[in-house]
């Protein structure tokens, strides 16, 4: 495989170039007010961008947010993500407010050696997201027409099979940027030979998320570790009462397929946190996991659960963690999520850890982030490169 880079690109110059860029901008914003509450993945771009300032391009940056559904959606506008990357990146942030129309159009043609723009949500238009070849295309072409180079810099969207991640870099000079090269190469150290023992923890609400990347990681992993919503569906294939927590019914008999063909591997919680509702202050109490009461519902795993996970943990040399405990989000069942992610930075090992959430998690529950060896910035796109799939939008930027 051969991945031309950013610093090929810089080398040939790109002074008085339009550089197209795909950032991940999709940041998570509070329901209410609509502010950014957490821009690691804007800062992650900097290297990228900053890079391409300096060296007098003209830079044009594009990013989806959200799932806005192919027309202009006002909650799921860039424009104050606009604002953010400008302060980070100590330029203003000329914001177009269309992503291919007139606005777009002028605020590229505007822009002088070393300045930024950044186009509108790419969702906000049908062709994006499009499954018809012909309908992507037509949009490529429209993206395509404001670089005369493109970067790919978006890790966490190289598993879609989008326009400005697939069809863009067909029709225009390519190169990966320093994240999406980063992510490869430190991906690439778990798929390849991983020192062991060799330990994954996998949460968050969904088996049928994670199906595909528990069923590739079993015969590589030396101990799976699952918590989280999914770690329910499991419980039930143990035979075991749940109450009111989250359930897949039609995933019931796959977990206790895995379970039977895991040799071991899978570890589960002994005990979890039950509530009375979904609400940060509804009563709670600890139970073991033979004593789920059937009106009840868990919310986090329990403190022997992140005993029993941290030893295992103690003892790794490689630790991938995708997915939260629990409800971290909620202070009152945060404690799981926050025990497994102590014991991930105290042992010995080389840590990752991917998905969106798992590094808010990180974040929010104020851990130090260099303490991890690399916190990724893509949630499904690590999970698929980790399941061995082809990404479209590296496999276009080999091409
Ligand atoms: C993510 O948040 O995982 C990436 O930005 C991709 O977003 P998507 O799942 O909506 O394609
Ligand atoms: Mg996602």
């Amino acid at each position: 495989m051969s991945i031309r880079t950013l610093d090929d690109l810089l080398a040939e110059g790109v002074s008085g170039r339009r550089v197209l860029v795909r950032a991940d901008l999709n940041v998570p914003l509070d329901k209410q007010t609509g502010a950014i509450t957490d821009d690691g993945r804007i800062r992650a771009v900097l290297p990228t961008l900053g890079a391409l300032v300096e060296a007098g391009a003209k830079v044009v940056v594009c990013s989806h947010l959200g799932r806005p559904k192919g027309a202009p959606d006002p909650q799921f506008s860039l424009g104050p993500v606009a604002g953010r990357l400008g302060e980070l990146l100590g330029v203003p942030v000329h914001f177009a407010t269309d992503t291919v129309g007139d606005s777009a159009r002028s605020t590229v043609a505007g822009l002088a050696d070393g300045q930024v723009a950044l186009l509108e949500n790419l969702r906000f238009n049908a062709g994006e997201t499009s499954k018809d070849e012909a309908e992507r295309g037509a949009f490529a072409d429209q993206l395509a027409a404001f670089g005369d180079a493109y970067v790919d810099d978006a890790f966490g969207a190289v598993h879609r099979k989008h326009a400005s991640v697939f069809d863009v870099p067909a029709r225009l000079p390519h190169v990966a940027g320093r994240l999406v090269l980063r992510e490869v190469e430190v991906l690439s150290k778990l798929t390849g030979e991983p020192e062991r023992p060799y330990v994954v923890v996998l949460g968050g609400s969904k088996v049928s998320d994670k199906l595909a990347v528990i069923e590739a990681l079993l015969p590589t992993v030396d101990r799976l570790l699952i918590g989280g919503g999914m770690c329910f569906t499991f419980l039930k294939a143990q035979g075991l009462e749940v109450g009111t927590s989250l359930l897949e019914k039609d995933m019931v008999e796959t977990c206790r397929n895995l379970l039977e063909r895991s040799g071991g591997k899978i570890m589960l919680p002994v005990d979890v946190v039950v509530a009375d509702a979904f609400a940060p202050d509804a009563a709670h109490d600890t139970v073991r996991v033979d004593g789920i009461p059937s009106h009840r519902l868990g919310l986090d795993v329990g403190p022997e659960t992140v005993a029993g996970f941290s030893a295992a943990l103690s003892q790794a040399k490689t630790i991938f963690w995708n997915g939260p405990m629990g409800v971290f989000e909620m202070a009152a069942f945060a404690a799981g999520t926050r025990g497994v992610a102590e014991a991930i930075t105290k042992a010995d090992a080389f840590s990752v850890v991917g998905g969106g959430d798992s590094a808010a998690a990180v974040r929010a529950l104020g851990l130090d982030e260099s303490s991890f060896g690399h916190i990724s910035t893509g949630g499904g796109a690590s999970l698929e490169y980790l399941e061995g799939k082809t990404l479209p939008g590296i496999a276009a930027l080999e091409n």
